[in-house]
């Protein structure tokens, strides 16, 4: 920003003297990092985790068809069969000669061996919406805001409340995702910033005591774990009681939770969502599930490939964040998009630039 603005006021002449320092210089031939590029040709890998929602769907084609229209050869791989799967790919993409390695991964904290592997040998690691944890070997984190994604399901769970079960105390359940997914942790405590002191203060209750993120936790972001978990939790609890919200990190889990309430026979609570999937955003239309987050997966692959395309020219990438996401070893300098909360009134506003999603707002 401080520099943008100098470079402002000192005029054209000023800026030329000052563009060595400017990310934005893409003219000059004799800067030192320029020569640190690659070729536009070359080989760039992205390790997908499972297809546990629909946004790792989308990004999957985004990239295969982003990185090629512009020059590159991709490997776009996802990791159906876990982990070691996923080990196997990065390692196979270093052997490729792959020059960025584009990582969503399933488990933050199970990838170092490789990361290193890649370092070593010259190659760039971004981190694709899920921090790489505990590792120095990664240079960029490629996100929505997390934090914010959990604050916003936590406000708008409370909004919600208030607009549709009347005054409270309220009677609420939390559902975390996967434990092994590094954004789980920041969904959560995001959500939790906004809702402790509403527990804190008797406004809200958690009749099943389950209030920690472990307790919440839904492993590999499964549908039917988050189902059977709901299920338990109605028949010990809510016998006599209505259960009027619940906090779902995405919108897999929150259709999963919609389908035990219903099989419970009880109302319709209010719940959270996140991805903007077909289903949700029909739901949502419908009356059904309260809210969700929209997470365009087209920016964030535009801004990742934009990424790729910093480090084709031996330039740094853009960052906007350099204090919030530390992975245990550094802070990683992270280029954060900013997720929108989505309810019934305003989603034709929203989706209006998304083909997909805006006809069923109509
Ligand atoms: C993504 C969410 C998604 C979840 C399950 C998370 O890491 O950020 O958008 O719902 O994975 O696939």
């Amino acid at each position: 920003m401080k520099l943008a603005s100098t470079v402002l006021a000192l005029g054209a002449a000023g800026a030329l003297v000052l563009s060595g320092c400017s990310s934005s210089d893409r003219g000059s031939s004799d800067n030192t990092s320029t020569a640190a590029g690659f070729a536009q040709d070359s080989v760039i890998g992205v390790a997908l985790p499972q297809k546990t929602s629909e946004n790792w769907v989308l990004a999957q084609n985004l990239f295969q068809d982003g990185l090629t229209s512009a020059g590159y050869k991709p490997i776009v791989q996802f990791a159906n069969g876990g982990v070691s799967e996923q080990q196997n790919q990065i390692q196979a993409m270093i052997e490729k000669g792959a020059k960025v390695i584009v990582v969503g991964a399933i488990d933050g904290s199970q990838l170092g061996t490789q990361l290193k592997a890649a370092h070593d040998q010259g190659v760039k690691v971004i981190a694709y919406d899920r921090l790489l944890l505990n590792t120095d070997a990664v240079d960029l984190y490629s996100a929505f805001d997390n934090y914010k994604v959990g604050q916003l399901q936590g406000q708008s769970l409370l909004k919600g409340l208030a607009a549709r079960k009347g005054k409270g105390p309220y009677n609420i359940e939390l559902i975390a995702g996967s434990p092994d997914d590094a954004n789980s942790k920041p969904f959560f405590d995001g959500a939790m910033n906004v809702l402790q002191p509403k527990i804190d203060d008797g406004t809200l209750s958690i009749p099943s005591g389950q209030k920690t993120q472990q307790q919440a936790s839904t492993q590999g972001w499964k549908a039917e774990n988050a189902q059977n978990r709901m299920d338990t939790i109605l028949s010990a609890n809510y016998k006599s009681k209505e259960l009027q919200g619940i906090l779902s990190p995405n919108d897999t889990l929150a259709r999963a939770a919609l389908t035990s309430v219903k099989q419970a026979g009880k109302p319709t609570p209010v719940i959270t969502g996140q991805d903007s999937e077909v289903e949700s955003v029909k739901s949502i239309m419908a009356g059904q599930q309260y809210s969700t987050i929209y997470k365009d997966t087209r920016e964030l692959v535009k801004s990742t490939i934009d990424a790729v395309n910093s480090y084709q020219k031996g330039e740094d990438p853009k960052v906007n964040d350099t204090k919030s996401y530390n992975n245990g070893v550094k802070v990683v300098p992270a280029n954060l998009l900013t997720p929108i909360i989505v309810t019934k009134d305003n989603a034709a506003e929203v989706y209006a630039n998304d083909p997909t999603l805006s006809p069923l707002t109509k």
